[in-house]
């Protein structure tokens, strides 16, 4: 396909918006043609290719085998931890991916049926997501890292009809047992699936539960191929639940027609790949980057997909990243900037980069987290191909500003992400919603509507889409970032405006932690603020100020919030960091100023807020985190 170049790209996108898509979506393979490409009659709920008909499991795997593809690797499995690698051809995966859609479709499981996916990163989780695309359900991946009630929470909010799972995930060195805490979410969830299918893994046996669970392996033994069924362009390919701002998590709707063209189109656009490239999203499938780029991306485009099961340090060593490359000739590496932090760390000189030959690399991207122009200019460096940072959330799917390399790439800014996508018009605005000028911080906001691809609301939950979305600014769509563009239209995205923090790439809730700790009998109130790290990027620091009359150590009360954490949200929260305080600081009307305490840690300049009740307890604060060994709070303090 012959692409603009990205100042007519984007222009066209914003001018003539199903122009621009209505060319993009003749990439994909339609069962019907659309009505009409976009339907803006009920704002803010915009829909894409209207009356529109396709499968995107045809999409991601059948049509390529009938283009002759068939023999070409879809998937290299490359697992660090068990020192394996299979490489699965686009004939084997549709296959699988048919015989599997089998079993669901024995078990009673059809279109708009949704189907919980709690699975390591093997080969069997990207077949179950294709399954039920394939014939019509509704798959809802929930990452590892989480504990029993946070996927009881889905369970309850997906109502799914079946669980796929298997017997374990392998965590570096250590087997992480999944079967255990799928039986307490259900236990705990209200809503029960009718089957579990769980494949066994050769390192950890699980128990079935007879009549409910099923051994996946005898399941695919005995079941029948199924074809691909066609949906609506509208009708719903999955539910990604990600952090808001509560312990309520968002269930993220994607779409079919608009998810295949936007992420289709952004592979030659955005990443600069061809059919038979090598791709490799360096993440996880329970993230959205995982969805979009480890599985259907890069399926849609017909290129060959890398599933890594391994970290980027310890598995064995800093140079697992480099092996993989020259092993399977990688084209494009996408991770989050904190694995090569955790590289930087362990090989600041780069000498595990000596042993491997990775001149397959042409680009990497970096997401996830704001990108610190150290880590930019160390990768820049190391690997002597061009960094790229891009900027997206859970919602949007892909991009919202990039330096499109296919489109002709831009000069690099060190801190940008460059500039907006084609089909987002990206606006800074203030709080009372007027334009802000170039260099100064605002809410980053993209007028409606969105481009295909990003959420086109929330799971059964229209009104809270347009609370959390679209009501602040309305006829914008509220990213939750802060930032500017400067005079160049380069975006700069700067902090979250809400009680999200991003550690190691992973998106979390601050209160959502902080419901969990003021559930501890001791705790009278609490805070959860996002600390900057060094590796993670952020972590959670939690503050309990004790009720009266609780005479236990301290000591004890931190140990204890800190398993409640581990044991409720899951280790993915990192919350590992805790101390007990007399009081905290307030705005005279009682709210806890978490910005300032954030301030003080890191040892950013601040004043005391003008409303605070009594800025003597600043003080108190500095020194309760230099004793947790944030030395900087008592210079700042001072
Ligand atoms: N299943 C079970 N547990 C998991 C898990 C999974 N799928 N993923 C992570 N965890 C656990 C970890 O083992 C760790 O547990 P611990 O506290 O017992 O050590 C905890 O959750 C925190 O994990 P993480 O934040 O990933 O820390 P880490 O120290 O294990 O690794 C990095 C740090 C930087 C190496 C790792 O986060 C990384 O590679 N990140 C970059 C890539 C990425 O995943 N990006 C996501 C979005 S693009
Ligand atoms: P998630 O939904 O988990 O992908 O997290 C989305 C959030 O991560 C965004 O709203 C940002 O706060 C942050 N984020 C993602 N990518 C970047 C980036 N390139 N630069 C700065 N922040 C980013």
């Amino acid at each position: 396909m012959q692409l603009l170049s990205y100042d007519s790209a984007y222009q066209q996108s914003i001018r003539d918006p199903e122009t621009f898509w209505a060319e993009a979506a003749g990439g994909i393979s339609w069962e019907r043609q659309w009505d009409r490409v976009l339907d803006d009659s009920n704002p803010p709920f915009h829909r894409w290719f209207i009356g529109g008909m396709l499968n995107t499991c045809y999409n991601a795997v059948d049509r390529h085998v009938e283009a002759g593809r068939g023999d070409q690797p879809a998937i290299i499995y490359d697992s660090a931890v068990t020192d394996a690698v299979r490489t699965i051809s686009y004939t084997e995966l549709r296959d699988e991916v048919a015989t599997f859609a089998g079993v669901l479709a024995a078990r009673g499981v059809g279109k708009g049926d949704r189907v919980i996916v709690y699975m390591p990163m093997i080969p069997e989780a990207i077949v179950a997501m294709l399954a039920c695309a394939r014939i019509g359900a509704v798959h809802s991946v929930v990452f590892g890292g989480f504990a029993a009630k946070e996927l009881a929470k889905r369970l309850d909010d997906a109502k799914p009809k079946a669980i796929l799972s298997a017997s374990c995930g392998i965590e570096g060195k250590r087997i992480i047992e999944y079967k255990p805490l799928l039986d307490q979410a259900i236990e705990l969830a209200a809503c029960k699936p009718e089957c579990c299918m769980i494949k066994q893994r050769p390192q950890t046996h699980a128990s079935l539960v007879a009549g409910r669970d099923f051994d996946w392996d005898e399941a695919v033994a005995a079941a029948q191929p199924t074809d691909c069924v066609p949906v609506a362009a509208t009708d719903p390919l999955y539910i990604l639940y990600t952090s808001g701002t509560t312990g309520i998590p968002k269930g993220v709707v994607r779409d079919n027609g608009g998810h295949a063209v936007a992420l289709h189109w952004s592979m030659k656009a955005v990443y600069d790949v061809e059919p038979g490239d090598v791709y490799w999203a360096a993440s996880d499938i329970g993230w959205v980057v995982g969805h979009s780029y480890i599985v259907y991306a890069p399926l849609l485009y017909g290129c060959t997909t890398v599933l890594y099961e391994g970290k980027p340090v310890g598995t064995p060593d800093p140079g697992a990243f480099w092996r993989v490359i020259s092993q399977h000739k990688v084209k494009a590496l996408f991770t989050a900037p904190t694995a090569f932090r955790a590289i930087k760390r362990e090989d600041p000189q780069g000498t595990h980069l000596e042993r491997y030959d990775i001149s397959s690399l042409k680009t990497l991207f970096l997401a996830g987290e704001r990108c610190d122009p150290d880590t930019l200019a160390w990768a820049e460096q190391r690997l002597g191909v061009p960094v790229i940072d891009h900027w997206w959330q859970t919602e949007t799917g892909w991009a919202i500003a990039a330096n499109c390399v296919g489109l002709g790439m831009l000069p690099v800014k060190p801190g940008s992400p460059t500039k907006a996508v084609p089909g987002y018009d990206v606006r800074i605005l203030d709080d009372q919603g007027n334009d802000v000028p170039d260099g100064k911080i605002g809410n980053i906001v993209v007028k409606l509507p969105l481009p295909p691809g990003c959420l086109p609301t929330l799971w059964h939950n229209d009104d809270e889409f347009e609370r959390s979305y679209t009501s602040t600014y309305p006829g914008h769509y509220l990213t939750g970032d802060a930032g500017y563009r400067d005079a160049d239209g380069y975006l700069y995205i700067m902090a979250r405006t809400d009680d999200i923090i991003n550690v190691a790439g992973h998106r979390l809730s601050t209160g959502g932690m902080e419901e969990v700790l003021a559930s501890h009998p001791d705790v009278a109130e609490c805070a959860v603020v996002g600390v900057a790290d060094a590796l993670k990027g952020e972590i959670p620091v939690g503050f309990i100020v004790p009720k009266s009359g609780v005479d236990r150590p301290a000591e004890q009360i931190v140990k204890e919030v800190i398993q409640m954490v581990r044991d409720k949200i899951g280790p993915v929260a990192a919350f590992k960091t805790a101390t007990v305080v007399q009081r905290l600081p307030k705005t005279r009307s009682g709210k806890i100023l978490r910005g300032t305490i954030k301030k003080i840690a890191d040892g950013v300049e601040h004043t005391a807020p003008a409303t605070i009740d009594d800025p003597t307890i600043l003080d108190e604060m500095a020194e309760a985190l230099a004793t947790l060994g944030y030395p900087a709070a008592t210079v700042a303090a001072r």
